[in-house]
């Protein structure tokens, strides 16, 4: 259990300064009608946060329209729906997006991505409440709120040209702002354990390990951690989660590190190799070393084989047996 304060029923977890103003805003805000517009850059979890706008007074449905699909010759109706036969192959009459979000809130993900000719619609409905479904002569009335999320700039976006101004500002009353995971360190250890304890199982870190999932600086943010954490678990049955298991990029960036014990822990490859660190297990160690030496020759088994001092049969038999793989 998380202590009270450190997470939102959506899994908004953070205990960060910006975090906890953040959660703080979402739970003021939430309950209104008011557009939101969220901003952070890709798996900073800006549909959490939507998610949890919407759940701090759920009334009517929550639909996520995805921006950058709608393309083509269909987009409208996706949107708007279409009546019978309004056009070759509509068939039967079809709600749109927007009514089935009618009484709740519609979530344009990805809204720097919107058609030109969306923008342009999205902004009537905006403006007027109503809208008309493709090949309707009458107007619907629709009270939706309206929730959109980018990792543009959209400031930039409206200035070179590509966003419209008068909707950026339709859509820009409250703006929440998702800092980068790297800007608030103090969040990884909590978003870990709320990880691994989804997962159902029990794991253990060792210190070099976690250290090192703090000090990286996760470019792709909570997305890359979560992925980074799910494929370590993966490849464990056992509770203990290797330094080896790690991704390429984030071993690569320990042993650039300053840290010298963690540029050594990597360098090993595997458990820890202080003499102040727990005691690891030796298979650890050794199958640390063994990834650590196949990963730094792109996997040419017969030259690791013979820079690890052992014979190919054994290292073939040691891959099966500590379950390795290429990254
Ligand atoms: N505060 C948080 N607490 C716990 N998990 C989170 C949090 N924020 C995001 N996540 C998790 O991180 C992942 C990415 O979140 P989300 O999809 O909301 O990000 P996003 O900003 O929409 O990313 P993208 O730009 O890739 O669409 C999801 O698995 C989500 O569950
Ligand atoms: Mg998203």
């Amino acid at each position: 259990m998380k202590p009270a304060g450190e997470e939102l029923p959506t899994g908004f977890v953070g205990r960060s300064p910006r975090i906890a103003q953040i959660r703080g805003l979402i739970e003021r805000i939430g309950p209104g009608r008011m557009p939101v517009l969220i901003q952070g850059e890709s798996g900073t979890g800006k549909e959490v946060a939507a998610r949890s706008l919407y759940n701090a007074a759920p009334t009517g449905a929550f639909v996520p329209i995805d921006c950058g699909s709608m393309v083509g010759p269909l987009m409208e109706s996706e949107l708007f729906g279409h009546t019978r036969n309004a056009f070759t192959g509509a068939g039967e009459a079809k709600r749109g997006l927007l009514e089935l979000a009618h009484g709740g809130t519609a979530f344009f993900d990805e809204i720097g991505d919107l058609a030109a000719e969306l923008q342009v619609k999205l902004l009537r409905v905006l403006q007027e409440k109503e809208f008309r479904p493709v090949g309707s002569l009458q107007r619907m009335k629709v009270d939706v709120r309206i929730i959109a999320a980018t990792h543009r700039n959209l400031e930039r976006e409206v200035k070179a040209g590509r966003f419209r101004e008068d909707l950026f500002h339709r859509l820009n009353v409250i703006r929440v702002t998702l800092p980068p995971l790297r800007e608030r360190k103090e969040d990884v250890p909590l978003l870990i354990d709320r990880f691994l304890q989804a997962s159902g199982r029990r794991y253990l870190l060792t210190p070099e390990l976690s250290q090192a999932l703090t000090s990286y600086d996760w470019p792709g943010n909570i997305r890359e951690l979560k992925n980074c954490l799910d494929r370590m678990m993966a490849f464990n049955s056992g509770p203990l989660l290797h330094f080896a298991d790690l991704p390429t990029q984030v071993i690569n960036h320990i042993r650039a590190t300053n840290e010298p014990h963690l540029a050594m822990a990597a360098a090993a490859g595997g458990g820890s190799v202080l003499p102040t660190a727990p005691i690891v297990p030796l298979h650890l160690v050794e199958r640390g070393a063994i990834k650590s030496a196949l990963d730094n020759l792109k996997w040419d088994r017969t030259e690791a084989a013979i820079q690890l001092g052992i014979g190919r049969t054994t290292l073939y038999r040691k891959i099966k047996e500590y379950q390795l793989a290429q990254d």
